[in-house]
């Protein structure tokens, strides 16, 4: 052992007589037992990871030159793109991070639903993911205000505006959260607060929460075996291997993937054809001039859509009440998926054609409500959406008696590899 070897060493030693330093990496890394067979959809966690940990660097730097001020504001980021060094690069990691958080953050909900993930015993695992889901939606609605542009400015008072539809309350609850009778500069200043301090805070506490929980129960895999089912005589399971150094590795290798991806976005997109920035938001905010069309950036519309098909004839009642409370439930019925779903099998593999179709027939309508929720609404893609809408919901409402009449194949003892 070299001198430098036996310093860190003895450094750890040190550490780990005042804290529990290996067995907080043997735990979670060197002996935690991961199912051998993870495939590509299992690469989508760790990369959410990756982009939470940019999207933290990288506001920590574009804080220090933005200026939380309504006259400040749209100029300082200007000013960050022009004639901060590198601050082009800070900004557009960033704003690139927003959309590539989704992208992945989707896929890994859509494994959650492949592999049935979200079944017992990981109830509290989804639970927890669908709270970072919220957060995540809330973290982007408070950031998206801050540039200060026409599409910020009047994206914020659209939304906000939604809650005025409440009965008795709404006007008040609007006003509140504006903290002024339209978006102004005190909306600025506490949709920054929340932006970088509240929801951040929030957003890793979360993190933390899930791994752990994760770790409690152990992950799921393409099978949907229960690898703790199957241990050999030195108590760890068949299936499983430990998660460093395998799958450290394998994961290295999808995280550096998928910055190269990343980073052809960041030089040569990062605009995406105005779906990441959206032209009007080179604009700066005019209270006085609201825009001819104005659609929330790409990671809303599946539930701007479902707001918009509920006109007043829609199901008979208040279209715009309908539409908020319809558009929380699109989102809150996640939370019910554990309960909903009856199959005796988690994996696709396994499930009958009844769930192949339901899964598909919904990721189809999520897919279509996105793309009309980006265009200005005309009859006939309202049609569509209230189609689509009503798709949706039936995939959950019916989930309980068609994961029940689902013919199921047999699933097998061991994972298949
Ligand atoms: C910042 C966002 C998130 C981060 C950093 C994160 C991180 C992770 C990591 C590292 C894993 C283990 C690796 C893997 O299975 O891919 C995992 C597993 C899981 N996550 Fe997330 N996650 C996030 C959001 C979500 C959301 C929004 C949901 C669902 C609503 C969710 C549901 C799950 C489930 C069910 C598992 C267990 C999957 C299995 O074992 O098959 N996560 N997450």
């Amino acid at each position: 052992m070299n001198m430098i070897t036996k310093g860190l060493v003895g450094l750890r030693d040190w550490v780990d007589d005042r804290f529990p330093l290996m067995q907080l990496w043997n735990d979670h890394m060197g002996q935690y037992y991961a199912p051998k067979n993870f495939n590509f959809w299992y690469y989508f966690g760790v990369l959410s990871l990756v982009v939470l940990v940019i999207q933290l660097v990288t506001g920590i730097w574009l804080v220090m030159n933005y200026k939380p001020d309504a006259n400040l504001a749209f100029g300082s980021v200007e000013y960050i793109m022009r004639d901060v060094s590198w601050g082009w690069l800070i900004r557009y990691l960033h704003s690139t991070g927003a959309s590539a958080f989704f992208v992945v953050v989707y896929l890994h909900m859509f494994r959650g639903l492949l592999y049935g993930s979200y079944k017992k015993p990981r109830e509290l695992i989804w639970i927890l993911g669908m709270f970072i889901y919220l957060s995540l939606m809330a973290e982007a609605f408070f950031g998206y205000l801050l540039p200060w542009g026409q599409m910020s400015y009047w994206g914020a008072q659209v939304i906000i505006s939604l809650f005025g539809a409440i009965p008795w309350v709404g006007d008040t609850l609007s006003l509140w959260i504006r903290g002024d009778y339209v978006v102004s500069d005190i909306t600025l200043n506490r949709f920054f607060s929340f932006h970088v301090i509240a929801l951040p805070f929030a957003i890793v506490g979360l993190v933390v929460l899930h791994i752990i929980a994760l770790h409690e129960v152990g992950s799921n895999n393409p099978d949907g075996v229960e690898i703790k089912k199957n241990k050999g005589p030195d108590g760890k399971p068949l299936d499983g291997i430990p998660f460093h150094p395998y799958y450290t590795v394998k994961d290295s290798v999808g995280v550096i993937v998928f910055l190269i991806l990343f980073a052809a976005v960041v030089f040569f997109a990062p605009e995406m054809g105005g779906y990441f920035l959206e032209h009007n938001n080179f604009v700066p905010a005019d209270p006085l001039k609201t825009p001819e069309h104005i659609a929330p950036v790409w990671f809303f519309p599946p539930f701007y859509s479902v707001l918009r098909a509920n006109t007043g004839d829609f199901f008979g009642g208040p279209g715009k009440l309908c539409g908020v409370i319809f558009m929380g439930l699109a989102t809150m019925l996640f939370f019910a998926l554990p309960w909903l779903d009856r199959s005796p099998v988690k994996s696709i593999r396994y499930r009958g054609t009844l769930y192949k179709s339901a899964l598909t027939i919904f990721v189809v309508s999520f897919l279509i409500l996105g793309y009309l929720g980006l265009l200005p609404p005309t009859p006939g893609r309202t049609a569509v959406a209230q189609v689509c809408t009503i798709l949706y919901f039936l995939f959950f409402f019916l989930m309980p008696i068609y994961t029940k009449l689902d013919k199921t194949k047999p699933v097998p003892e061991r994972v298949t590899g």
